[in-house]
């Protein structure tokens, strides 16, 4: 089969690298793809969001399956305008991609279907949700409704630090449309776990359970990031919880969105808070997640291709998803200065992925001279599989201490926390 996945960044290498094993796939391309993504995949240098670029090389190229990655083209309904030219694709449409690309219809939804979250009110006039501010607890969080490359989300500890989000995202405009309306929500406290979940829109079968890392620095300080490492197992998913996150989340969301005339088919990611109350949703996303992807599928022992088709095909109930009883971790090697700014294009020394280590490029591109250089904030995920998380920690470290470019940083403490809880 001809395969195609749409997107550029470590999460989509470690779908290629998936594909790759299946007997079924002959050829992949990724558009835009990367300069290490080359290395296991033809990359094409058609963007994420040129949807009619996407759907013109796919019917030109013959391809037989499509897997869109990212959020934006998956907003932008490019799985409608692939299955329209007669291309499978993996994702969801774009009337179910909404769970992420509005919050406003994502609180809604809980809301109407008595799923656990955060409460909330949502405001369309500054002066609203300012005076809201006037009464409202400290710290108190503040999101913009649509997509904001992750960074619509302020956690306010001082009525002025709330009042300023409100303004910068309602007048400012600081993320533009997606700040026309905003979500004031209740601060929750709690481990935080990751779990995406196949499904075909009927059936659910999720994934072994992660830990993102999204401060910059060690200890959980510093800017918010996309993500700077990921374990899995999450060791706060415990079999009670997982439990009541398949009753009381998961399938509830499953048959919302049913209800609701837009069924999810694809990966869904349920961003979780395990508070004393219980577990709570804090967000949904309607694809799988960077840099969760790097320590999820490297544990599947299925064939992911078989999967993807399955959840395209309404099937899934009789599909096999297994994952190993191993760990994962992996350590996002980025460019000193990333959330903010940082310099690009220096060369990359790689260590050769072995038979338990593998290193997902996500930011990197050729040089002129053909060097495979760096290109973004987050340059290299490097991830190990062991027989337990301490094992995956160890040898995840090892690897990125052979690994190197000229301004290369990286936290020191992915896993620290589970491994504490494991303790
Ligand atoms: P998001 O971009 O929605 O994943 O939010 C970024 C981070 O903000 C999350 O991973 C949480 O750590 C934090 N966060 C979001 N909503 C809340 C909330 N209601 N209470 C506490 N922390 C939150
Ligand atoms: N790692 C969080 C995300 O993909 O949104």
């Amino acid at each position: 089969m001809k395969i195609l996945v749409v997107g550029s960044g470590g999460r989509e290498h470690a779908i290629i690298k998936a594909l790759k094993k299946s007997p079924e796939a002959e050829k992949i391309y990724c558009l835009p793809g990367n300069g290490g993504i080359a290395r296991d995949a033809e990359c094409v240098n058609i963007g994420a969001k040129d949807i009619d670029g996407i759907v013109r090389f796919a019917v030109e190229n013959k391809i037989d399956f499509a897997v869109v990655a990212p959020d934006d083209p998956l907003a932008l309904g490019c799985v409608d305008a692939l299955e329209n030219a007669g291309v499978p694709a993996f994702g969801p449409n774009a009337a179910a991609a909404q769970i992420e690309a509005s919050k406003v219809f994502s609180k809604n939804l809980m809301e109407k279907y008595g799923i656990p979250t955060a409460s909330c009110k949502i405001f369309t006039h500054q002066a609203d949700a300012l005076s809201y501010l006037e009464s409202s607890p400290l710290p108190i969080v503040i999101k913009a409704d649509g997509l904001a490359l992750g960074k619509g989300v302020i956690i306010a500890k001082t009525k002025e630090e709330a009042q300023a989000a409100i303004v910068d995202m309602m007048e400012n405009k600081v993320f533009g449309e997606s700040g026309s309306r905003v979500v004031i929500e209740e601060f929750l406290e709690g481990p935080e776990v990751s779990v995406l979940a196949f499904t075909d829109g009927k059936c659910l079968k999720p994934m072994i359970s992660s830990m993102d890392h999204k401060r910059a620095l060690d200890g959980d300080q510093g800017l918010n990031t996309g993500g700077m490492g990921t374990i899995a197992p999450n060791p706060f998913y415990t079999d009670d919880v997982a439990k009541r996150c398949m009753d009381e989340i998961f399938l509830p969301t499953i048959r919302a969105m049913e209800k609701e005339g837009c069924p999810f088919k694809g990966c869904l990611y349920f961003g979780l808070m395990i508070t004393k109350d219980g577990p709570k949703v804090i967000e949904y996303n309607c694809r799988f997640g960077d840099p969760e992807t790097q320590v999820v599928l490297p544990l599947l022992e299925s064939d992911l291709l078989s999967i993807f088709q399955a959840c395209r095909n309404g099937t899934l109930e009789d599909c096999e998803v297994k994952f190993s009883n191993q760990a994962a971790c992996c350590v996002v090697m980025a460019s000193q200065g990333y959330p903010q700014k940082y310099e690009t294009g220096y060369p990359i020394t790689l260590t050769p992925d072995t038979k338990d280590t593998i290193t997902y490029v996500a930011g990197a591109k050729i040089s002129d001279q053909g060097q495979l250089v760096t290109g973004g904030g987050r340059v290299l995920g490097v991830t190990a599989v062991g027989e337990c998380l301490s094992c995956a920690v160890k040898k995840a470290y090892e690897a990125v201490e052979k690994t190197s470019f000229a301004n290369a940083y990286y936290r020191k403490d992915i896993g620290r926390k589970a491994l504490n809880k494991e303790a």
